[in-house]
């Protein structure tokens, strides 16, 4: 298999983060993200890791560029940080953000990467949510200004345009399980949440269709196959729960089809009521020219009446004995071939980019090389997966590795290696690891 089989409009690109990479947290005028100060109480983050310095890709972009090219990619998935263009999320605009992004978009331009954007990759400034964040109702007016700056500094250069980074994740991680920033738990965080997240979405994505001529324009959602542990009644009815949540929450209105109904899940029936409270159906639709799907794993799931509100557990897959990354995921590319037709089988989904797919391992750095195989492997098996999802007439367009270089993995800290890339973050020194080289080969 070579990046042939997949024909030559095929677009293939790398992704990475403002937050996981940038560093440069307090320079030239950038205010403080919610996850500058949830890093600063270490406590809650492996290793007590820091973004100050990250992978000091705020100086070091144009290195960084380079190995994009030299690697073989044709498109850069960068995050743009709310905090640096708006240090205080609403009011006077930093131009020394808005040149940093200029002098990014430039470089790809000027290397023949295509810029894909993404408006907000979970770093919120901190102002905003000492105001309560995505949980007050008025982030959807906050979240218009940022785009509409965004929009009227970089439109006539960038053409694609990603408004959500999984905003499943950065609503029930942050706002619900408190793993993630802004630390926040529980329904009353929750609900408010998804819908305003919903709303920022659809939002997000005609304030761009009205201010940038010829956009291209997505929004991402982590998928992950839910499977049922056993064929018992009450296992089936756990995996439908937490599929309903793990996939099918956010893509469902962007669809205009609404927050999925479940009569099985009174949870969702409070959400309804939000919504029904706010008036804003109508509004959760938005005409996706493509949609960003982010698959890592599947989840296998049981029956769990402990559990409060989705009375499931996941069944580990150490458990079941599967074969795991560092991340304790499951390898297993079938459920990434059967997660990209579930998506397409919805119906409206125009165009599918899988905006994000990698792995974690242990790599070992020995005598300036990283033999890192596994990774190797779940690329191949990956993308041989997509192939017959392709092949079979899904119209997929293009695909992201996750990620460039290693990076700051969130809670997890810097101890997870995703990248193509090697990063010593000591020196910044960057080696290329062999499935970055594997790659080289791949798309040559
Ligand atoms: C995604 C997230 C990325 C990256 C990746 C690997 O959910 O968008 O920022 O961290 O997971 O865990």
């Amino acid at each position: 298999m070579t990046a042939k089989d997949f024909g030559k409009n095929f677009k293939w690109g790398v992704a990475i983060a403002a937050a996981q990479n940038e560093g440069a947290t307090d320079v030239d005028g950038k205010g403080k993200s919610i996850w500058d100060s949830f890093t600063q109480n270490g406590s809650k983050i492996k290793g007590a890791a820091k973004l100050t310095t990250a992978c000091d890709f705020y100086h070091r972009y144009k290195d960084d560029l380079l190995l994009v090219k030299a690697l073989g990619f044709s498109l850069f998935r960068f995050s743009i940080s709310w905090a640096r263009i708006l240090p205080d999320g609403t009011g006077k605009i930093n131009k020394e953000g808005i040149n940093f992004y200029h002098r990014v978009i430039d470089e790809c331009l000027k290397l023949g990467l295509i810029p894909y954007v993404t408006l907000y990759h979970w770093d919120l400034p901190q102002e905003l949510e000492n105001k309560g964040g995505w949980t007050n109702y008025f982030i959807n007016k906050w979240f218009s200004r940022f785009v509409t700056i965004c929009a009227e500094a970089y439109g006539s250069k960038v053409k694609h345009w990603i408004i959500l980074n999984e905003p499943f994740g950065f609503t029930t991680l942050g706002y619900m399980l408190g793993k993630h920033a802004p630390g926040k738990k529980g329904l009353g965080n929750f609900l408010p949440a998804i819908h305003h997240a919903a709303l920022a979405q659809a939002e997000g994505g005609r304030i761009i269709r009205k201010l940038v001529e010829e956009a291209h324009i997505g929004t991402t959602f982590s998928c992950s196959q839910v499977i049922p542990y056993s064929d018992k009644k009450e296992d089936l009815a756990a995996a439908n729960r937490i599929d309903i949540l793990m996939n099918r929450l956010f893509i469902e209105p962007a669809l205009g089809k609404g927050y999925p109904v479940d009569d099985s899940f009174k949870f969702l029936e409070k959400l309804q009521l939000h919504n029904k409270t706010w008036k804003y159906t109508e509004r959760l639709h938005f005409d996706f020219d493509f949609i960003g799907l982010q698959y890592y794993f599947p989840v296998v799931v049981k029956h769990n009446s402990y559990i409060p509100i989705i009375q499931a557990t996941e069944v580990k897959a150490t458990v079941r004995k599967m074969p795991v990354t560092a991340m304790g995921w499951e390898i297993n590319a079938d459920s990434f071939y059967r997660t990209i037709k579930k998506i397409w089988l919805y119906g409206g989904v125009k165009e599918i980019l899988i905006t994000e797919n990698g792995a974690a391992f242990k790599d070992e750095l020995k005598n300036g090389i990283i033999d890192d195989r596994a990774r190797i492997n779940y690329f191949n098996q990956h993308l041989q997966a997509m192939l017959k999802a392709k092949k079979e007439g899904v119209n997929i367009k293009g695909y992201f590795a996750w990620t460039l270089m290693d990076n700051f993995e969130w809670s997890e800290g810097y101890h997870p290696r995703f990248g193509l890339v090697h990063v010593d973050l000591k020196t910044q020194l960057r080696t290329i690891k062999n499935s970055g080289y594997w790659w080289r080969d791949f798309l040559q």
